[in-house]
């Protein structure tokens, strides 16, 4: 069974990370959304609000075979832990790729068995990003197209009420 993990801060799940999920889970038996327990970063959304975020876009696309996690700690040790053997992550502009080119390094040190595969971004969503969407909610601006549309409304008003 082909066994991946699509990690990330999800901090809000965009449309981006959205679709990144959509055709990596066409590709995988089975794909772990996991969400990063980030004590240190202060993330603005919960673990929880992310992860019922993502859990609320996978039931409105029929993602059957994508389970929605968290995780503390190593992603290394986590993908080994839920016996994933590819770590799935998006790429937009060359500014990821010495980002990404970092942790693919790490996770390879860490656990060279797990291969990392890329998903280039959608042309229309290569601009977006959490903050981005963070930054134009808090200013009262349309966040829609830039989040999946089963969160649209819940995203705007917290980021409103901040
Ligand atoms: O969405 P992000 O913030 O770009 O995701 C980054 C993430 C979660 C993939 C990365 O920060 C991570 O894996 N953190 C867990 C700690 C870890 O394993 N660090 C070593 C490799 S970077």
């Amino acid at each position: 069974m082909k066994i991946g993990v699509y990690p990330g801060s999800f901090d809000p799940f965009t449309s981006g990370h959205m679709d990144v999920l959509v055709r990596a889970s066409a590709i995988f038996d089975k794909l772990y959304a996991a969400v990063l327990i980030n004590k240190s970063k202060q993330p603005f959304f919960s673990t929880e609000e992310r992860i019922c975020q993502i859990e609320a876009a996978v039931k409105a696309e029929n993602l059957n075979n994508v389970e929605v996690s968290c995780f503390d700690g190593l992603l290394a040790d986590y993908a080994k832990r839920i016996k994933a053997s590819f770590i799935v992550r998006g790429l937009r502009a060359m500014t990821d790729f010495e980002y990404e080119i970092q942790i693919y390094a790490m996770n390879r040190k860490l656990a060279p068995e797990i291969e990392t595969v890329y998903f280039m971004a959608k042309p229309e969503y290569s601009f977006l990003s959490s903050s981005m969407v963070k930054e134009v909610g808090y200013f009262g601006g349309s966040i829609e197209g830039l989040v999946p549309k089963a969160n649209q409304n819940l995203i705007a008003e917290r980021l409103l009420k901040r």
